[in-house]
């Protein structure tokens, strides 16, 4: 399906930690910006002052966090971006380029952590105001390869271990398997330029550009 390029656009970047999304975020944001498309880019969890707050609490508290309160800062910073930055951008027909959004919720607590992926969608759907990317590159790396590439200093999360991040792995191939129009899979094994090609190729189908 193609849509036209004249209202704002929203774009997910997904994938276990050490994929390389984020450097394709930058790309097509700079690729975009060649085709006088400006966007702009936020990262989750955090993106707005509050939303970075509960960033600092989430990746780095030192005491044991409860996986649910660990879900509900998720989205509850997700909230706050959504209200405050992605919405008002997408109204007034911006496009904005996500460094992760709702579906790490589903892969990381609920594949990850192990909670109910149902009750996480439906708490998502109140946290996003229902919104939903009109398109959502998974980048999918094997977890040993990706585990390579993650830096030294790790934060709360990255420090779960491969079977941890296997689940979560495992949870993105089934989001995209249940919705394959809105989630690309992007094999990140790839050059980073051989991984943009997809990507880029992607927008141009989805979006006429
Ligand atoms: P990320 O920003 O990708 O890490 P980095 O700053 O190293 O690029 O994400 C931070 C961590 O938060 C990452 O391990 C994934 C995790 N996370 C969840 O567990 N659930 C979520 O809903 C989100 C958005 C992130």
């Amino acid at each position: 399906m193609t849509e036209s390029t004249s209202s704002g656009k929203f774009i997910t970047f997904e994938g276990v930690d050490g994929c390389g999304k984020s450097t394709q975020a930058e790309k097509l944001v700079e690729k975009l910006f060649e085709i006088d498309i400006s966007a702009v880019t936020v990262r989750e969890p955090g993106g707005d002052p509050i939303s970075e707050s509960i960033r600092k609490l989430l990746l780095h508290a030192e005491e044991s966090m409860s996986d649910r309160a660990e879900a509900l800062l998720m989205i509850s910073s997700r909230a706050q971006l959504t209200d405050k930055v992605i919405l008002p951008h997408i109204i007034n027909g911006k496009w904005v380029v996500a460094d992760r959004y709702a579906d790490s919720t589903l892969a990381y607590q609920g594949g990850g952590r192990g909670l109910s992926v149902n009750a996480l969608d439906e708490i998502n759907n109140f946290g996003t105001y229902t919104l939903k990317p009109d398109i959502t590159f998974f980048i999918d790396v094997p977890i040993e390869k990706a585990d390579e590439r993650m830096s030294v200093s790790r934060d709360r999360i990255e420090k779960e271990g491969l079977n941890f991040q296997q689940r979560v792995r495992d949870q993105y191939l089934t989001i995209h398997a249940k919705d394959p129009d809105r989630v690309v899979l992007i094999n990140g094994e790839q050059s980073i330029d051989k991984v943009f090609e997809d990507v880029w190729s992607a927008m141009k189908e989805k979006f006429s550009l």
